[in-house]
Parts: C-alpha cells; structure tokens; sequence
C-alpha cells in the first residue's frame, strides 16, 4: 500500500508523519515542487522511525510523479496557506491551477486513487479537482469537517472540563465562517450538550468554532498544520483500514438536503471505497437554512471557478 501527500508543507508533512506513525502505508510519498524539499523533510521524518517505532517509508520526490505511481489515496495540500487579512476566497486563482495540474498528474500513475483535498478554499478547491480527475465524487472529496469540528470538540472540552473523547458532534455547511455546528446533534458521553452548558456559552462556542482557522492565522501568522495534518490522515485511515466511520467530509451532493451539483461538508461513511454513503440528517428548519445559505456561499465561489475556465 503506497499513499502520497502532495505538498511537503506544513500540512503535509505533518499529514505524512501522522499516516507513517500509524502504519497506514508500506510507503508514504511526499512529493513538492520546490528543489529538494520534499526530499529533506522525507528524511527527516524517516529518522523518526526508529525513535517512534514504525516502518512505513517515507520518500521524497521534487515533483516526479513517477515516485508516486500506484497510490491507492492521495491528500492534496499543495498551494499557498492563508496570510493574515487574507480570505480562504483569495486563494481561489493560484491554488486553483495548483489544485488542477496536481490532480491531472497524480491520475496518470495513480488511476486508482482515491483523492483528498486539503488545499484552500477548500471546498471550491475540492470542485476544482473533481472536475480535473473525471471521477466519480466517492472518489474525490474534501477534508474540513473533522478538523472543525475538533475545534469545536476541543473548545467544549475545556468548557466543561471533560474529556475530548467523549464528545461526538456533526457540522455541517462550507469550510468557512457560514459553516454550521449543530448542538442538536452533538453529545457528551452520550448526553445532549445542552443538558450540559448553557445557551450563551454554546454560542460562543459555536462563534469561536466559525473562526477557528482564523484565530489560528492572527497567533501564529500562517495557517494551522497539526490538527489540519492529523485530520485528513484521520481520513486516510479510515480508508486503508475500511473502517466505515461517519465524519464530516466536504462532499459532492446530488440532491441530498435538497442541494444539488455543489461541494460542502456533509456527514458521510468512509471506508475502503471512499465516500460510502452521505447521511441525510432530519434538520430543522433553522438548521437547514444555515445549510443552504452556506451551500450558497459556496457557490458563489464555484461560480467564480467556472468562469476562470
Ligand atoms: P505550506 O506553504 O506550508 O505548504 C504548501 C506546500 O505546497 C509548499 O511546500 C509548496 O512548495 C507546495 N506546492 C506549491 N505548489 C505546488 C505544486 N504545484 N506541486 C506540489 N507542491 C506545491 O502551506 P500549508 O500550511 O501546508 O497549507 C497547505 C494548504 O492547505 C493551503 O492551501 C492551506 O490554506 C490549506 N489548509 C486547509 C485546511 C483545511 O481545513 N482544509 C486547514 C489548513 C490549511
Ligand atoms: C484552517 O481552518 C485556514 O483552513 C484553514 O485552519
């Protein structure tokens, strides 16, 4: 089993270190386009290996993409990460291309793969790949969901001063600030959160949630990269593994929610298909307008995509 990481970044490489812990692969592939780097931070990781105690081999490739033939998942995280006052919409343009000519050169080693997102905006970004691979969208899709709604795990956690692994949630809607956490559905060791803290708490958790990446990007100047990174090789091994979990994954939807033809972050089962099945969930009425005014923002930005084309 070979899995390839495209982009060495920071996301990336902490995506590859993450998958080569857990033994998700025989071979992981970092592959980027700057000279060499890829290659560093490859040998890098695979110096941990005897410390942390695993034996997938990490390789680097400065944009060969022959290193990565036969991959059976790809995550994408090539392109540029958010500056401070930058909007994820701002990036639409490079990483577009970034996001197209990746996806065409992955697919002539890999024809097989299944292909995970990352780069940003994410889920225009996923579109974008979609459209470039010709597959079919259990194949293609987005990572977001599970790191917001870590955030939003996270920051409950330290509210009510409980463990992180107790708390279950969904959230739905765009990777941005129209996303939509739903209290409705999220438990803490099995008890409806409300029960729990009160209203005006939640909110601001909810908010805090909605901003997450942003609140990161003000700290540190850039973009996050360890729970970005240990998301989406959450997904992977729920693929390798043939898990079925149910996560939200920026997916395409083909009526489900009654939205059509438009990315965005939905529950769904992963395993060794991809995308195995997307969960319709019985929203309220407030719950699903969040929804679809978020699939909107969304759109508006595949609109600008396709009229790049
Ligand atoms: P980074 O700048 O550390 O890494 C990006 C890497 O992509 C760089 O090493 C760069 O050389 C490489 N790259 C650029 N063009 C390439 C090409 N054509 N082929 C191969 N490699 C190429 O950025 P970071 O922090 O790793 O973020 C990566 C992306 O992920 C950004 O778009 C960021 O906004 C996004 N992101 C998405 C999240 C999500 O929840 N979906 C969360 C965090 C970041
Ligand atoms: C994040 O949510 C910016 O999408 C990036 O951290």
């Amino acid at each position: 089993m070979k899995i390839t990481v495209v982009g060495a970044g920071n996301v990336g490489a902490t995506c590859a270190d993450v998958i080569a812990r857990r033994e998700l692969a025989n071979e992981v592939v970092l592959l980027d386009i700057r000279e060499n780097f890829a290659e560093g931070k490859a040998l890098d990781l695979w110096q941990t290996a005897p410390i942390e105690l695993f034996d997938s081999r990490i390789k680097g490739s400065t944009n060969d993409y022959s290193k990565t033939a036969g991959s059976s998942v790809v995550v994408i995280t090539s392109g540029l990460p958010r500056k401070p006052g930058m909007s994820r919409d701002d990036l639409i343009s490079t990483n577009a291309g970034i996001v197209r000519s990746v996806t065409t050169q992955i697919l002539e080693y890999s024809p097989n793969a299944i292909i995970i997102v990352v780069s940003n905006p994410l889920d225009v970004m996923t579109y974008c790949a979609y459209k470039a691979a010709g597959l079919p969208a259990h194949r293609v899709f987005g990572m977001a969901g599970v790191l917001d709604t870590a955030r939003y795990r996270a920051f409950l956690a330290e509210a009510l001063d409980c463990s992180p692994k107790d708390i279950q949630a969904v959230l739905m809607g765009g990777h941005g600030d129209t996303m939509v956490p739903l209290p409705r559905y999220t438990t803490v060791g099995g008890i409806p959160v409300t029960e729990l803290i009160d209203a005006d708490q939640l909110d601001a958790i909810i908010e805090r949630t909605k901003k997450g990446g942003g609140e990161i990007v003000q700290l540190l100047g850039t973009s996050a990269w360890y729970a970005p990174g240990a998301a989406a090789a959450q997904m992977v091994e729920a693929i390798v593994r043939d898990q079925k979990r149910i996560f939200p994954v920026c997916a395409w939807l083909d009526g489900e929610y009654g939205l059509k033809d438009v990315y965005m972050g939905v529950p769904v089962k992963l395993g060794r298909n991809g995308i195995e099945k997307i969960i319709t969930l019985d929203l309220n009425a407030e719950e699903l307008k969040g929804v679809h005014a978020s699939a909107a923002a969304v759109r508006e930005v595949m609109e600008v995509l396709d009229g790049m084309n």
